[in-house]
């Protein structure tokens, strides 16, 4: 994506083309499931991010905190870019009690100097992709992992680092046992059901087989992905990379765990995902099985966390096997033009 560098400044059609060019943006935000959650209701300057419950996953995420992540994640790619776009960007994240769909109302402000940073994260957006498998045995920079870490931190939530060899292996077991509980559990598998469409289907949500490998290398620790294939032998065709390795094992966590949390909790991820794509191409594997399951999250909180609310928990590295692919709604269907009188 280009960012418009023009500085026609003030009509009303400028603001009206940014706004869309941001929401245009803001659907590549990665979501569970690809659920896609969002709409965005524009209105002049204005736009309102609401979640979609009727998107909501009721097995996995009864809550909603999954979704109102996912929205985060929008939310925080909205502002990047208009501010890659040259606008200033204010929100307010759940500015009515009352209306707890609400989550955010953006008011796009005047132009402002063109910004960089934001540029080279906006470029992110689309290229920025969940890997499902190994990752290249390269360890990642530690200043990189500092600024990584400061990014999660300005949106209010902790980047936490499994060091240890013995966590890392919990980690990896809980998750072992908590895609063997969601795949006994038959709401569970008919919900992934539900969100992995089989080959050769046209819609434009869901885990489709080309954004999964029809087989993944075993990494010590190994990291179960979810079970989108059903046993029907799914996936793209990848090779066996040279020298698969699990990657980084990290935790988002937040001090508390309310709807606030959770949205910051998004904003936290896409700030890291967008910098850590754009600085080294490293990607993220999401791993959130074993927070879905609420006696297997609290034993992540008390023991690894330090009791921090987890809120997704990931492997971060520079990805190994097949490209992968994703796919979004037209964006008309996430766009609701408001009318105030
Ligand atoms: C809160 C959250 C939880 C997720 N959990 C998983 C997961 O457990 N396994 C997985 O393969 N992907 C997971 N994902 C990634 C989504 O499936 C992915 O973002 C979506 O399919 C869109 O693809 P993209 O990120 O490549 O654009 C998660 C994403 C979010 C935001």
């Amino acid at each position: 994506m280009e960012a418009t560098r023009s500085r026609r400044y003030g009509t009303g059609d400028d603001v009206a083309a940014e706004v869309r060019q941001a929401v245009r943006a803001a659907v590549w935000a990665p979501s569970v499931h690809n659920t896609q959650p969002w709409t965005f209701g524009v209105h002049g300057s204005r736009i309102t991010l609401r979640a979609d419950a009727d998107r909501r996953l009721e097995a996995a995420d009864p809550d909603g905190r999954e979704m109102l992540i996912s929205c985060g994640a929008a939310l925080f790619t909205l502002r990047v870019a208009l501010r890659a776009l040259g606008r200033e960007a204010h929100p307010r994240v759940l500015p009515d009690p009352d209306r707890p769909h609400l989550l955010a109302d953006v008011h796009v402000g005047a132009p402002i100097p063109v910004d960089e940073h934001a540029q080279r994260l906006y470029a992110a957006v689309r290229y920025r992709r969940t890997h499902r498998g190994a990752f290249k045995p390269t360890g990642i920079r530690p200043s990189l992992l500092n600024a990584l870490r400061l990014e999660a931190e300005h949106e209010g939530a902790r980047l936490i680092q499994a060091v240890e060899g013995h966590t890392q292996q919990a980690l990896a077991g809980l998750t072992q046992a908590a895609e063997h509980l969601q795949r006994m559990d038959p709401a569970h598998a008919a919900e992934t059901a539900r969100w992995a469409p089989a080959p050769g289907s046209t819609r434009s949500d869901g885990v489709h087989q080309s954004a999964y490998p029809g087989w993944t290398p075993p990494t010590d620790p190994h990291f179960p992905g979810r079970d989108f294939a059903r046993g029907h032998g799914w996936g793209t065709v990848s090779d066996e990379p040279a020298d698969p390795s699990t990657g980084l094992v990290m935790i988002i966590a937040t001090p508390g765990d309310t709807p606030l949390d959770w949205i910051g909790s998004g904003q936290a991820l896409q700030r890291m995902l967008l910098r850590a794509a754009a600085e080294e191409a490293l990607a993220a594997a999401f791993h959130t099985q074993a927070l879905e399951i609420p006696e297997l999250r609290e034993l992540i909180r008390t023991r690894f966390t330090n009791g921090h609310y987890p809120q997704v928990l990931l492997r971060l590295g520079i990805p190994a096997g097949p490209d992968l692919t994703t796919i979004r709604r037209p964006v008309n269907e996430v766009i609701v033009e408001e009318h105030h009188s």
